[in-house]
């Protein structure tokens, strides 16, 4: 063995034990078959399939595994998964192959088709929402989807070109950058949001305890009240710049859209790390929530429902974190006695308002370069 590969084994291994890769070379045939245009989330998922992002899925997911995945959080053979991968179609397409396109006809990949079938809407946003509220925005772009999912695997022969092509890594690269830095514990970090302080406060915990950190950005489809995320790489960037070790750090961006799932998403979001090379995975109060849908621990207390080490990556829990005055420093209700008007907390609403009229929003809860960033985009 050299010792490259004996390095290898140091990481954790991929979901379902291999790196799936779906990529391969245009097959002639692709102008001539059926033509299936992709929305933007489905081209997203498209390309995460390819990368082995979604390891150990190899392509859309057919009925058996949609079923388990919707009634036990669990692939049809047994391992675990919380969210249906899934492709809509309005028709049951002639041949046995198709080729997906996005939403121009520019094509992507081929798909061969194992089965099309129903499905319930209301069903899939009751066990994956939790709500069956059409104003929940996962909801609501279920809601909007054609009628019929079309399973098969995929083989990608045009990768989508990413939004940052200087932070994209699949797993295969971020397994390799961890690797070179001889790293064996990693902490993954998921956010939609500019990083704050209480965002600096867990990721800092974390990497405490363990060798490396990924800050992984999702930068897919959010909703249009979040932040944009060309927005949010300039502020990943000067954060890193004025308050992180570069040796201990890797920014690069995860290209999934947003669920809005929250605790079923961040089942979703940890597997997916674990397949970028995570051995941890940082989950906070309301992990990716919206609105009143979630209990802000709902997305922690979901682990439980797995066997202690089924998942393999070990999540750390953070509870709701912020400055606090008396302590002069962050904490969360786990670590700090005082009352709440002792500890800064803003809400979104009151901190967009603060940067649209050009004003900082504290340095408790934003770092000044991140917070210029922000008055800078509000403005125009
Ligand atoms: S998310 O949709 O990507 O989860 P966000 O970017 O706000 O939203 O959060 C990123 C991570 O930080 C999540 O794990 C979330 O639970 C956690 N988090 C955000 N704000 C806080 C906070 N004040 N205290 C504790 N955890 C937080």
């Amino acid at each position: 063995m050299t010792e490259v590969a004996a390095e290898k084994h140091h990481l954790i291994a991929p979901h379902g034990g291999y790196l799936v890769d779906r990529t391969g070379p245009r097959p002639h045939n692709a102008d001539s078959l059926e033509q299936v245009p992709l929305t933007s989330r489905e081209l997203s998922d498209l390309d995460m399939l390819a990368s082995g992002a979604l390891s150990p899925l190899e392509g859309f997911m057919g009925r058996d595994d949609y079923e388990r995945v919707l009634e036990e959080m669990r692939l049809a053979k047994g391992i675990p998964w919380a969210l249906p991968v899934c492709l809509a179609v309005d028709h049951e397409p002639q041949g046995d192959e198709v080729t997906l396109t996005d939403e121009a006809g520019k094509p992507f990949a081929v798909l061969e088709v194992d089965e099309v079938y129903e499905y319930d809407k209301e069903r899939e946003a009751r066990n994956a929402f939790r709500t069956t509220d059409e104003a929940h925005p996962g909801v609501a772009r279920l809601y909007a989807q054609k009628p019929l999912y079309i399973a098969g695997k995929v083989t990608v022969f045009e990768r989508a070109q990413p939004a940052f092509p200087e932070l994209a890594l699949d797993p295969v690269e971020t397994r390799a950058a961890f690797t070179e830095r001889g790293w064996k514990r990693v902490v993954g970090f998921q956010t939609r949001n500019p990083i704050h302080r209480a965002h600096e406060y867990l990721t800092k915990g974390a990497l405490e305890t363990v060798d490396g950190l990924l800050i992984h950005p999702l930068v897919g489809d959010t909703k249009s009240d979040d932040v944009p995320a060309s927005t949010r790489v300039e502020c990943y960037r000067v954060l890193l710049e004025n308050y992180y070790p570069e040796n201990r750090v890797v920014l690069s961006a995860f290209p999934a859209a947003m669920r809005y799932a929250g605790p079923r998403e961040a089942i979703w979001h940890a597997i997916c790390r674990k397949n970028y090379g995570c051995s941890h995975f940082i989950v906070g109060r309301d992990h990716a929530g919206v609105g009143d849908y979630y209990g802000t621990y709902d997305a922690q207390l979901i682990f439980d429902e797995f066997e202690p080490h089924e998942l393999d990556i070990e999540p750390m829990f953070f509870e709701h974190a912020f400055w606090c005055k008396v302590c002069a420093q962050m904490a969360t209700p786990k670590t700090c006695p005082h009352g709440g008007d002792d500890h800064v907390f803003l809400s979104g609403t009151k901190v967009r308002e603060l940067l649209s009229n050009g004003e900082l929003p504290p340095v408790e809860f934003s770092r000044p370069e991140v917070a210029e960033v922000l008055i800078k985009a509000y403005r125009g």
